[in-house]
């Protein structure tokens, strides 16, 4: 018996079953920012089969079902532990590896820049990468996760329209942060490293590709679970 079909909205198939992702990642289709549309939609937009999607997800599910594995359920975490989930791991994450990032992007351009011009690009797009998720996690961890479970607790707060304010901001700030993230994606050509690539090179595109994961998933908990509860 398939468990989704190809109206449910891409965010909430991840929602419910974690290991979607990385089906969707394997078809660049973006469950995080544009978590909202259905399957079939999303599908259309990257002009592959959306039946063919679904139905391997459905079978990886049901598999994962029987074989009873055991997934992190976000959707079922308040809002303070979901908050101190994502601080914990995609923030932490995020501040210990983006300064390893500039220096092996700066070392691979200064030793490959020559024979790989594109590594200029790279260089630049992952320094304004950088520079917007800094100014961001600040944001959230100094400002609007306080609100939010300050809010939690208050029930009622005045501050709902300021915060609801500074969620749709967050949100068109996950959209840039996802913007040169697909830029990255087509300046390395998929993260492709060339055949002359040092042990360095190497290091350096997976990576970035690790990040690119990580805040897919990192985004995906914000926008698709976190601020969707204050925005009902
Ligand atoms: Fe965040
Ligand atoms: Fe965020």
């Amino acid at each position: 018996m398939a468990k989704f079909n190809i109206n449910d909205k891409v965010g909430d198939i991840v929602s419910i079953y974690p290991a979607a992702a990385d089906i969707f990642m394997a078809y660049n289709i973006d469950f995080c920012c544009g978590g909202d549309r259905p399957l079939e939609v999303a599908a259309q937009e990257k002009a592959v089969d959306a039946v063919k999607i679904l139905d391997e997800i459905n079978k990886k599910y049901e598999a994962s079902i029987n074989e009873k594995q055991d997934y992190e359920d976000y959707t079922k975490y308040s809002s303070k532990d979901l908050i101190d989930h994502i601080v914990n791991t995609h923030h932490k994450y995020l501040w210990e590896e983006m300064p390893t990032l500039s220096k092996l992007t700066q070392r691979i351009l200064a030793a490959h820049g020559d024979n790989h011009p594109e590594l200029n690009k790279v260089k630049t797009l992952y320094e304004d990468l950088r520079k917007e998720l800094e100014a961001h996690l600040k944001k959230e961890e100094d400002i609007l996760f306080p609100l939010m479970k300050a809010y939690e607790d208050a029930e009622e707060g005045k501050a709902k329209d300021d915060m609801l304010e500074g969620i749709r901001n967050l949100q068109d700030e996950h959209e840039t942060a996802g913007n040169i993230l697909k830029e990255l994606r087509s300046a390395t050509d998929d993260y492709k490293v060339p055949d002359d690539a040092c042990p360095t090179y190497v290091m350096t595109y997976k990576k970035l590709e690790e990040m690119e994961r990580d805040i897919f998933l990192h985004i995906h908990l914000e926008n698709n679970i976190l601020f969707k509860r204050y925005e009902e």
